[in-house]
């Protein structure tokens, strides 16, 4: 009876829903904050992780889809669509599911991670592989559901903004108040949109004194926000981001000069880093896309912007089981074969028998 309940029923009242709505969740957020003490020591800053690869999807996706999939339902849709590079597919297969409701993924061919296909196969998802990118694929998701009878649940749908929001939320009733800087990885877009609305909101309403400044990292290849115009052929190999034409792109600008934040680059060099030191010395996976907050972060303190003594969170925004293929690719040795014998298995690990 003290389970978390989802985010919809846990702050029913900043939420777009009625008394009467029926709630689709997965029991959705309340995910671990958790305090980084490599990243902390190295900033000189206390920080901590905001871990979203704990929800039921594997991705902070399922915060946005519990509501967009709840208000499809209340609104009588049968069907729903999206353009994704992998995460907000898997979780709008998931939604539609429990609410029994068909559902289409666009996907660019080739280029998202293969547990994130296999959710949406698992899930019973009606799959195309798009010949183009994730910004071709978004296109072709609105124009589907402004002529057919398909109703879209990509961040551009804002009530999935206001699902996201709920992190911001989050953060600040763990920590009793916002941080002194809020760092995220940034793809299309709506994720900083709506943690910004959510730390606004509650500065607004008394539960927190501050907002955080707002920190954004695009990956190098694919950060159109830091060019200042679109980016045709976006590449990196942290797939999920690999967007070159934001939909919430001037609700990130807001974010980041409203905040006094930024929004900079990260090489993919730099992201994989980040993802090592995560799993390595932090013990918390994540995919490559979500290292990119923290990548930035390091970025940001080699170039002395991050004072000493501030309170800073990163969002890790999805699991690293969503794309196992970087973390066997690079690793330093193969695991040896021995035979079952304890002495041999002994002697591989550098143990000596004990007196
Ligand atoms: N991290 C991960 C793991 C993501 O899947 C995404 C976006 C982002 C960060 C960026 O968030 O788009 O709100 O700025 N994934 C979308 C998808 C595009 O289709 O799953 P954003």
């Amino acid at each position: 009876t003290h389970q978390w309940r989802g985010i919809i029923e846990e702050y029913r009242d900043r939420l777009p829903v009625s008394d009467t709505t029926e709630v689709v969740t997965l029991r959705e957020g309340g995910t671990p904050l958790v305090p980084a003490q490599v990243l902390s020591e190295r900033t000189g800053c206390e920080v901590h992780l905001k871990v979203e690869g704990a929800n039921p999807t594997g991705s902070f996706k399922d915060r946005g889809m519990t509501m967009a999939i709840t208000r499809a339902k209340e609104e009588g849709a049968k069907a729903v669509i999206c353009a994704s590079t992998g995460n907000t597919s898997a979780s709008a297969a998931a939604y539609a599911v429990r609410a029994q409701m068909v559902c289409a993924v666009l996907v660019p061919q080739g280029k998202i991670a293969l547990g994130k296909m296999g959710q949406a196969l698992v899930h019973g998802a009606k799959i195309l592989q798009v010949d183009g990118n994730f910004d071709d694929c978004l296109e072709l998701a609105r124009s589907l559901a402004d002529n057919y009878p398909v109703a879209l649940v990509n961040s551009v749908n804002p009530v999935r903004i206001e699902g996201q929001k709920t992190a911001a939320f989050e953060i600040v009733d763990m920590l009793g108040d916002a941080p002194d800087i809020h760092v995220l990885p940034v793809g299309n877009a709506g994720n900083i949109t709506a943690y910004w609305k959510g730390y606004r909101e509650y500065a607004g309403d008394g539960l927190a004194t501050r907002k955080p400044r707002m920190w954004g990292f695009q990956a190098a290849g694919s950060a159109p926000l830091v060019r200042g115009e679109v980016v045709k052929d976006p590449q990196t190999i942290a797939t999920a981001i690999r967007i070159g034409n934001p939909a919430s792109w001037e609700y990130a600008e807001a974010a980041r000069d409203d905040s006094g934040g930024l929004i900079d680059d990260v090489t993919d060099r730099d992201i994989l880093r980040a993802y090592r030191l995560l799993a390595s010395q932090e013990g918390v996976f994540v995919e490559p896309a979500s290292a990119a907050s923290v990548a930035g972060l390091l970025k940001a303190t080699e170039a002395g912007l991050v004072d000493p003594g501030q309170r800073i969170v990163c969002t890790v925004t999805g699991n690293g089981l969503k794309d196992p293929e970087w973390a066997t690719m690079g690793a330093p040795a193969r695991p040896e074969v021995v035979p079952v014998d304890a002495a041999a298995a002994a002697a591989r690990l550098g143990l000596t028998p004990q007196d």
